[in-house]
């Protein structure tokens, strides 16, 4: 048995064949560059190693790509699987031999089959960006060519949508290699689909493209199971300050697939513009765009949710408010309704908000519980069915309201003191009024709130304003904040997104007079990568319960950025915190850097315009761009 193995892994063999003899001129034909993967002992990571192979050498040679699959513990794995184990050697095959079975629900079925077809174009960025790559795809099998078959069974009753058990996502993945019968398979189990379409990203990252040899090539043996640390992974998205693209938002989702983060948090109106169009209250989207042009249709955002649930993700709109509103609401007067906004870019803006324009609802006009509740009502059609739902409630501004007749006389008619404690209050009223409105426009089906931290969750607050079982806390603020500490021991669910490590507008110049802007200096991915909500936890509590954590999110707002430099702000920053989220390392950046420069380009391959880190002379010279 054994001799016949030996027999059999000779078809196996990596080697630069026939480069010597290519009468091509170069660079296109072959490199006297070649990798070998170098083991550096105990605790440390094994590189790839950049050697200059003699021409008409006869020595087996390893392309970069080629070595980086299965150098190190990890590959190229990103977000690190919880447990794997690769093998070391590699086979060739091309997209065309790939068969597949599913075992699964018909529902589920449906859903792999779309998950399937892109994980093939994943296969296929890999020819398109290679152009030499066509013709060997295009010829006939060649001989030392594997198949390969993928089988997915999903073992739990099917679920159509993610909720907040980690478990979902689980998924094991194991691949072996007959050498025999020239045979890879891929087994991925899940209980749902959510899990299996992991399973097919951490696939498709056990796959790489022979630049050199002009071929797919696959880690022959690998074993993994798989599960992420936290069940929300987010990134946010603000489309009102500038209109983002359905295209561009379709680009972002991709890529949080490819990195397993599971949910969009869609930040889709603010005092800006209002781009969401609504059957029942058009005229929110006349008034409230820049143009007719730049606005979200019904059909767009069901298609955009449709599109983000077969690559895993679960979009989670937002509708901010009282403050953050105004253009969009300026209808109220002519029909009747009175002021449904104040201040609504009333100047100096610098004393009704924090920047232009201003706006706030109108508490005391009773027709925005109205309009609010016909927006749920919409909202939940495009975007339903919902687990989740983002009320904003950011950043309300009493000086607006205070200074306001109609709200001033309101408060005196019920007999209310005009104190900023007196104006929470009502506030709060109003937000529970908000949740109450979804609710019914839910058909009574509960459903918990996101909101942001505010002066309703100031210390000694939150318990009076804002109930734990409807609401989650997003904390904005920064790590060392006590407030977290607060609201963990009041058994508050948390979603950190603390903006001195996971705001990726932050860094650029001014937008508002000169120098940088307000939330200046840049997040590095290094500073996103090292953020750890348990860490942070632990830092300033010492009793905590984990499970109030669900998780984290790295908000994107638009000020400074739109469809054209949206991938640049996200990636590969926002690779960083998927494996934050997903892994929850012990280590540091610093265990992480080789596979996230690595990762970097792998999402470039597949079309993301992500930031450059390093030259790639790093790249292909693992561990020699350090600092002491
Ligand atoms: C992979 O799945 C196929 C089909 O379900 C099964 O026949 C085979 O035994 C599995 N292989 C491994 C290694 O689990
Ligand atoms: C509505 O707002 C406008 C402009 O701010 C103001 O002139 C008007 O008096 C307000 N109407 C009411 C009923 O307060
Ligand atoms: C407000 O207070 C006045 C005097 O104290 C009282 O007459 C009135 O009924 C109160 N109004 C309300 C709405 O409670
Ligand atoms: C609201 O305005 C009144 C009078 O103009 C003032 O006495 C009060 O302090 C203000 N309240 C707040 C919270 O600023
Ligand atoms: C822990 O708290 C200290 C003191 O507030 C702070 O300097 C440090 O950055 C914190 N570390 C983490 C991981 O939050």
């Amino acid at each position: 048995m054994t001799g016949f193995w030996t027999t059999c892994s000779v078809l196996l063999l990596i080697a630069w064949s026939s480069r010597a003899d290519n009468a091509e001129i170069p660079p296109l034909s072959g490199s006297p560059w070649s990798w070998r993967c170098e083991p550096k002992g105990e605790g440390l990571y094994d590189i790839c190693v950049r050697i200059l192979t003699p021409e008409n050498t006869a020595t087996p040679a390893l392309s970069h790509p080629a070595c980086r699959l299965t150098c190190g513990k990890f590959g190229t794995l990103w977000p690190k699987p919880k447990s794997v184990n690769l093998g070391k050697q590699l086979s060739y095959f091309l997209p065309h031999s790939i068969s597949h079975t599913f075992v699964a629900s018909e529902e589920d079925t449906l859903l792999l089959t779309e998950a399937f077809k892109n994980f093939m174009k994943i296969l296929d960025t890999y020819d398109s960006e290679y152009l030499l790559g066509k013709l060997t795809w295009k010829s006939p099998e060649p001989i030392g060519y594997h198949k390969v078959n993928i089988n997915i069974h999903i073992e739990g009753p099917s679920k159509s949508h993610l909720g907040l058990d980690i478990t979902d996502e689980k998924y094991a993945l194991v691949v072996t290699t007959d050498l025999c019968s020239q045979t890879s398979t891929a087994n991925i189990t899940a209980k749902t689909f959510f899990g299996a379409r992991h399973g097919l990203e951490t696939l498709a990252q056990l796959i790489d493209y022979e630049e050199i040899e002009k071929k797919l090539m696959i880690v022959n043996s690998a074993d993994i199971k798989d599960e992420p640390a936290f069940p929300y992974r987010g990134l946010m998205l603000d489309t009102s300050r500038n209109f983002i693209t359905v295209e561009a938002i379709k680009r972002t989702i991709d890529t949080m697939s490819a990195n397993k983060l599971n949910t969009f948090h869609w930040h889709i109106t603010d005092s800006y513009t209002f781009p969401l169009a609504l059957k029942s209250l058009p005229k929110m989207a006349y008034y409230g765009t820049y143009s007719p042009r730049q606005v979200y249709l019904p059909e767009d955002v069901k298609g955009l949710v449709e599109y983000a649930r077969v690559r895993g993700v679960r979009v989670v709109p937002e509708l901010d408010a009282p403050a953050h509103v105004g253009f969009g609401w300026q209808w109220g007067p002519q029909e009747g309704l009175g002021n449904l906004t104040v201040c609504v870019d009333q100047e100096p803006w610098q004393e009704f908000c924090l920047q232009p324009p201003c706006g706030q609802l109108n508490i005391a006009n009773q027709n925005i519980y109205t309009i609010l509740g016909k927006i749920y009502q919409e909202m939940l059609d495009m975007f339903g069915p919902l687990d989740l739902f983002h009320f904003g409630g950011d950043e309300v501004n009493v000086h607006c309201w205070n200074t306001t007749e109609e709200i001033v006389t309101y408060m005196k008619s019920k007999n209310l003191s005009l104190t900023d404690e007196s104006y929470y209050a009502q506030w709060s009223q109003f937000q529970n009024r908000a949740y109450d409105l979804l609710t019914e426009a839910n058909g009574q089906v509960k459903i918990p709130g996101i909101i942001w931290t505010s002066h309703l969750t100031e210390k000694g607050h939150t318990n009076r304003y804002l109930n734990k079982e409807k609401y989650i806390i997003q904390i904005w603020s920064v790590k060392t904040d006590p407030l977290i500490k607060e609201l963990l021991d009041q058994k508050y669910r948390l979603i950190f997104s603390n903006k001195d490590a996971w705001y990726l507008d932050c860094g650029f110049s001014a937008w508002v007079g000169e120098g940088l802007n307000s939330c200046s200096p840049y997040k590095g991915w290094q500073l996103v990568y090292d953020n750890s909500p348990k860490k942070i936890a632990l830092n300033v509590s010492t009793e905590v319960d984990f499970s109030l954590i669900l998780g984290g999110e790295a908000p994107l707002w638009t000020e400074q950025a739109d469809s054209l430099t949206i991938d640049g702000r996200f990636w590969p920053r926002g690779a960083a915190l998927g494996e934050r989220l997903w892994s929850d390392p012990d280590h540091d950046w610093r265990d992480a850097e080789y596979r996230m420069v690595n990762h970097r380009q792998r999402l470039v391959k597949r079309g993301v315009q992500a930031d450059r880190l390093q030259p790639e002379w790093c790249h292909q010279n693992q561990g020699r761009c350090y600092r002491n």
